[in-house]
């Protein structure tokens, strides 16, 4: 399959700007999946919670979902992207995964980040693992996890368990540790992963966030396969097999899922 990241810097409060942006800049897209960062139609750091509820939208009737519902038909590749979420009376950190074949799935961020914690709800979907496929038919199973997941290694660990060959993970990422950190949570769990990135600045008063580009395609045996500039647009792919992750043997004795005890470990 060939899949990968697009990386850019979102407007703030600028949604129809930021799908202008991306629906040229895929236009003429040659991939299976493509993945957006975290939040790409409204950008990051909320001033208000009203500027945030002005620019959250329900799944998929929300003009995003549409617009990346188009997407996936014009190029028959599948998208996973963040957006702010409205369900009833609650706002998620979410991200939708599109299929050409007009079907969508959503995962809610379950660890939030600084003051994401004041303005969005906990994710409450757990981990869950879709199927895809490629343009020629190969299906794989993709797992999302947003940006500040990354931290806990328990978050990839279940979506591996939960049989992902590939983790998407659309990012705003300020911390400098991810692009060093994905490397090995795709080795610790034998499978692909696809982090896309923002770069550029948000303010809010006297604080800034720096988001750090550097998105990142990694493989199971660790080894970082793409990684993008700090701070230019790009799209990046790769070529890969998906189901190469599915041989979690590391010798003949030793098996990456399946040496695990988990009788032996701490839980809570
Ligand atoms: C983050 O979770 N956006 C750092």
């Amino acid at each position: 399959m060939k899949a990968g990241y697009l990386q850019f810097a979102p407007r703030y409060l600028q949604p129809e700007a930021n799908r202008e942006t991306v629906a040229e800049l895929v236009t003429d897209l040659d991939a299976d999946l493509l993945v957006l960062p975290e939040l790409f139609p409204s950008g990051y750091y909320f001033k208000s919670q009203s500027d945030l509820e002005q620019v959250a939208e329900p799944i998929p009737e929300g003009e995003t979902t549409q617009a990346l519902l188009q997407w996936a038909s014009d190029t028959g590749t599948t998208f996973v992207a963040g957006l702010a979420e409205r369900e009833g009376g609650a706002i998620f950190n979410s991200a939708v995964l599109v299929r050409p074949n007009q079907t969508t799935e959503t995962y809610r961020k379950v660890h939030l980040f600084y003051e994401e914690t004041e303005r969005f709800d906990p994710g409450d979907l757990g981990f869950p693992v879709f199927e895809a496929s490629t343009r020629s038919g190969q299906t794989y199973r993709l797992g999302i996890m947003v940006c500040f997941d990354w931290y806990f290694p328990e978050a990839a660990r279940s979506l591996a368990l939960n049989g992902a060959d590939v983790i998407a993970h659309p990012s705003n990422l300020v911390l400098p540790h991810c692009p060093d950190a994905m490397p090995v949570r795709a080795r610790e769990n034998h499978l692909y992963s696809i982090t896309a990135n923002r770069f550029g600045t948000e303010t809010k008063g006297d604080e800034e966030l720096t988001f750090i580009g550097m998105s990142e395609i990694c493989g199971p045996t660790g080894e970082i396969l793409r990684r993008a500039s700090r701070d230019e647009v790009e799209i990046g792919i790769e070529s890969f097999d998906p189901h190469d992750a599915r041989e979690r043997h590391i010798n003949r004795f030793n098996d990456t899922l399946g040496d695990r005890r988990p009788e032996t470990y701490v839980t809570q």
